[in-house]
């Protein structure tokens, strides 16, 4: 069945306490993607007064059974390239963006980096006009991330220096507008708009296409929430818009929320069911990304290669794919639907010269054939993230992984002969619920073993809801944490330098990015691993047009013969300038 969606609207200017006791100015009921459509959100009436009705009246002349069923017919790829009609209690002119100036920042993933083009993309749209300069804003929205206390901590701090802003502003100007939007806004929901009363709009990460009717709410001085969940948002006929120009790679969205439950975990909480964006759409928009002359894009979900796209019927006889071996997952098996090997097939023939990477995976789903396609294709990145999380296989159960340490292991094995040379990457959790010395002992060891490229590391954080938070006991103290994370980095920082290091004297080839941050007479681009290279900004042969001098530009792929290697980055001197197809690195 399709999802509800239910919009919550508190009438502030009517002075109504804490939340608590607040009493909902309207509920109203409509298909999550569609909001802004009257056909399939009908709303509370107006008296000729402007007056709400009364809520019984109100009631009466609300959405029956058969309005659900219509509009849960309604496909989802509608194309919104025109704003849509209004709801009844908002005129046109209220919907639309009046050249607001909008400021947006982002917090977390790489998912709310796209979030945020996508809120944009809608914004734009719908009027608003986008400004990098808070001074000028007059609507404020911060894309939030809920993954550990620490990133909460950091916006609760951000909106008490917001706070200060609006009341300054003065009288001359509208009123500015606040909203919290993404993971913050679901997990929390009412307790924002309780604690910081200058918050206007709230929007969880499925509802940004209904930003225009809530800043069109908060305009008139209410607080207006939509944190509804969607079984089937993908925004998939939202085109994000590109935030900077001169970029070289892009995000492509292809998948949202995640089903996997890892007890400590709060994104299905946040992000809601697994779902796939139909491929059909994620070809076109990466076909519009490589017309823009985009060099990279990068597939982005919180479990991409568990990617199923069952938007069609023909689909669901496509031929299932297994598990890795050793490896089981916490839901039922899901049957048909185009699978992830299938996408990164599709995606990578659009622009040979278009690099290709995806994150985050997770270890289970890595059948041969996508092993096999990251072997053979020279546009898809050799580079894989493999988030282990801990080494120890009583911790890995504790966490709901779905795999043990020699699981885990025989899959690294297994990559690194079917893709030689293949760079990786995982996350890691110190001091999870129950984890002693000796599993420590033993995450400190698998870094060790399998020598990654690259890691992040985080302290464990409780996180409400979680499955970790009902049956487990947050027993490690937090200087106990802090310190195995410290060791933890000191030998992930170690064993990446020796990794890295096997590069030196090898030439190999770089996405230019363009100056390095560090000097202005060197330049950075990325290799295929993912790493950084910095070399100086030099003169060199075109492999191309032989006998043309040429100095690297961003988009620009170079050869580029590294000299040093540390934990993070890597140096050398650029050789020609190439392309993908004709690049030859060598070793
Ligand atoms: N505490 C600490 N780290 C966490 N992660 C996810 N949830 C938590 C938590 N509660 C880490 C995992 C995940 C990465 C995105 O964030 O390592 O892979
Ligand atoms: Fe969280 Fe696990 Fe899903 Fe990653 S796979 S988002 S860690 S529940």
């Amino acid at each position: 069945m399709h999802p509800l969606q239910c919009v919550l609207q508190v009438q502030r200017s009517l002075g109504w306490g804490p939340l608590a006791s607040v009493s909902w100015l309207s509920l109203r009921m409509c298909r999550a993607h569609s909001s802004l459509s009257s056909t399939t959100c009908p709303s509370p009436e107006r008296q000729e007064d402007g007056a709400p009705k009364d809520f019984s009246s109100r009631l009466a002349a609300g959405p029956t059974f058969q309005h659900f069923l219509k509009s849960a017919s309604a496909p989802q790829e509608k194309l919104s390239s025109e704003v849509e009609d209004p709801p009844p209690y908002l005129t046109m002119d209220e919907l639309l963006g009046r050249q607001r100036k909008v400021y947006l920042e982002t917090y977390g993933c790489q998912m709310n980096v796209n979030d945020t083009e996508i809120a944009w993309s809608i914004l734009q749209k719908s009027g608003y006009l986008r400004t990098s300069n808070l001074q000028e804003a007059d609507v404020i929205l911060l894309v939030t991330c809920s993954i550990r206390e620490k990133a909460e901590q950091t916006i609760w701090n951000r909106l008490h220096q917001l706070k200060a802003l609006k009341t300054r502003r003065p009288r001359s100007r509208v009123p500015l507008r606040i909203g919290i939007l993404g993971c913050m806004a679901e997990r929390l929901k009412e307790e924002i708009l309780n604690r910081e009363k200058m918050v206007d709009v709230l929007a969880g990460p499925d509802a940004y296409r209904d930003l225009p009717r809530l800043l069109a709410i908060a305009e008139s001085g209410q607080q207006a929430a939509n944190v509804l969940l969607s079984l089937d948002e993908t925004y998939a006929d939202v085109m994000p818009v590109q935030t900077s120009p001169s970029a070289t790679s892009a995000f492509v969205s292809i998948m949202r929320g995640c089903d996997n439950m890892c007890s400590y975990c709060i994104v299905p909480f946040t992000r809601g069911r697994e779902r796939s964006r139909p491929v059909a759409s994620i070809l076109e928009e990466v076909k519009k990304l490589s017309e823009q002359g985009l060099k990279e894009v990068t597939l982005l979900g919180q479990n991409v290669n568990s990617f199923r796209d069952n938007s069609e019927v023909q689909f669901n006889n496509a031929v299932s794919t297994n598990l890795s071996r050793g490896f089981t997952t916490n839901y039922k098996a899901k049957q048909g639907g185009l699978r992830f090997a299938h996408l990164l097939d599709q995606v990578s023939r659009v622009d040979p010269e278009m690099r290709i990477r995806f994150t985050s995976p997770h270890p289970k789903d890595f059948p041969d054939e996508v092993l096999q396609l990251i072997h053979e294709r020279d546009n898809i990145c050799k580079q894989i993230h493999l988030p282990a999380q801990s080494g120890s296989s009583r911790v890995l159960e504790a966490m709901r992984r779905g795999y043990s340490r020699e699981a885990y292991v025989e899959l690294v094995h297994h990559i690194r002969e079917s893709i030689p040379g293949v760079s990786l990457s995982s996350d890691f959790i110190a001091g999870f619920c129950g984890e002693t010395e000796e599993d420590h002992v033993q995450t400190v060891s698998l870094l060790r073993e399998v020598q990654y490229n690259m890691g992040f590391l985080f302290a464990y954080s409780m996180r409400q809801k979680t499955r970790a938070y009902h049956r487990l006991k947050d027993d490690v103290p937090e200087e106990v944490k802090l310190r195995r994370l410290e060791e933890l980095i000191t030998v992930f920082r170690e064993e990446a330098t020796k990794a890295n290091q096997i590069s030196v004297g090898c030439t190999q080839l770089v996405l230019v990015e363009g100056l390095s941050k560090r000097s202005a007479t060197d330049l950075c681009g990325r290799n295929d691993g993912n790493l950084k290279v910095i070399f100086p900004d030099a003169e060199m042969e075109d492999v191309n047009n032989p006998g043309l001098r040429v100095r690297a530009q961003p988009g620009d792929y170079v050869l580029v013969k590294i000299t040093s290697a540390s934990s993070q980055t890597l140096r050398g001197h650029v050789l020609c300038r190439t392309t993908l197809k004709d690049s030859s690195e060598n070793c």
